[in-house]
């Protein structure tokens, strides 16, 4: 059941609701006021769009109360500050040996999490290594596992340059595939949702902004990636990823040893025009 209530005391019938519904399921009822049918409960999208427009917070579904979401009306960043944040992000590959606050870290999924997903399936699984020890452990085993697969020279001819970085590890103890974060967060999602893959990239693109936004360090981890999905696929019961999931990707994140700055530019957008 989709909880769908209208304040009648609060609604003043404008009909936005109603224009803006995505599966154009909600209807005026007979006292006009808005409706979903039960009928057409099933094709509800679950993406709030009509609790969010409601002028006057007269709307609640899936149980929310309006008067508990945050307001948008003048209160989105400063566009500056925004475009600073997105020119000012870097990957960061030194981190202090020490954990982020568990509140922190929750507050940072939580926030990724309503990142969009195709038909609204959220569906987006957030596998986390949110203590360093336990990613002490797991970088051990990772670099073990790969370093039975060099030394019986069984790793893919494209990825026989893993060979070195597990001798870095070996030889000098430098973490060139986690870069010796403190964390580790894999988004995964099912085979059969809709887009798993742009979903998980999505959620972990705003992961990344919001956490350097708070001063938090993160880095795309495609050597992880490569790992976990060709190399060593056992981790993915480590980190409790089902079967059924597609790995999106890996981020390892922390708080850093060093401190950028400055922004620097790549240049204007390459941009193609129609050609019609
Ligand atoms: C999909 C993806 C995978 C990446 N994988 C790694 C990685 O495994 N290790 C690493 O140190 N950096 C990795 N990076 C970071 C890129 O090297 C980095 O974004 C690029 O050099 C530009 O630097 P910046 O992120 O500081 O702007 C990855 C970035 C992306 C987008």
């Amino acid at each position: 059941m989709l909880q769908f209530h209208i304040n009648t005391e609060k609604c003043t019938r404008c009909g936005l609701c109603i224009d803006d519904c995505p599966a154009s399921i909600i209807e005026f009822n007979d006292d006009n006021l808005p409706t979903i049918t039960v009928k057409k409960q099933d094709s509800c999208y679950k993406c709030q769009h009509c609790l969010a427009i409601c002028p006057t917070a007269a709307l609640s579904i899936l149980g929310h109360d309006p008067l508990q979401s945050r307001s948008l009306i003048d209160a989105l960043p400063d566009p500056d500050r925004l475009e600073t944040l997105i020119r000012g992000r870097r990957s960061v590959r030194r981190y202090r040996d020490e954990d982020l606050d568990p509140a922190l870290i929750r507050s940072l999924l939580d926030t990724a999490w309503q990142s969009p997903t195709g038909v609204n399936d959220r569906r987006v699984r957030f596998s986390l290594i949110d203590r360093r020890e336990e990613l002490d452990i797991f970088r051990k085993e990772t670099y073990e596992a790969l370093g039975r697969l060099a030394t019986a020279d069984k790793l893919p001819e494209e990825r026989k340059f893993f060979a070195g970085i597990v001798n870095r590890w070996q030889e000098q103890g430098i973490d060139i595939i986690f870069r010796g974060a403190p964390h580790l967060l894999v988004a995964s999602a099912p085979r059969d949702a809709a887009t798993p893959l742009p979903d998980c990239l999505i959620s972990l693109a705003y992961f990344e902004l919001f956490a350097q936004s708070l001063g938090v360090g993160t880095v795309w981890n495609g050597l992880f990636k490569w790992t976990i999905d060709e190399l060593v696929p056992q981790l993915r019961q480590r980190l409790n990823i089902p079967d059924q999931h597609l790995i999106g990707y890996a981020m390892a994140f922390g708080k850093p040893a060093i401190q950028y700055e400055r922004t620097i530019d790549h240049g204007p957008a390459e941009i193609a025009r129609f050609k019609g």
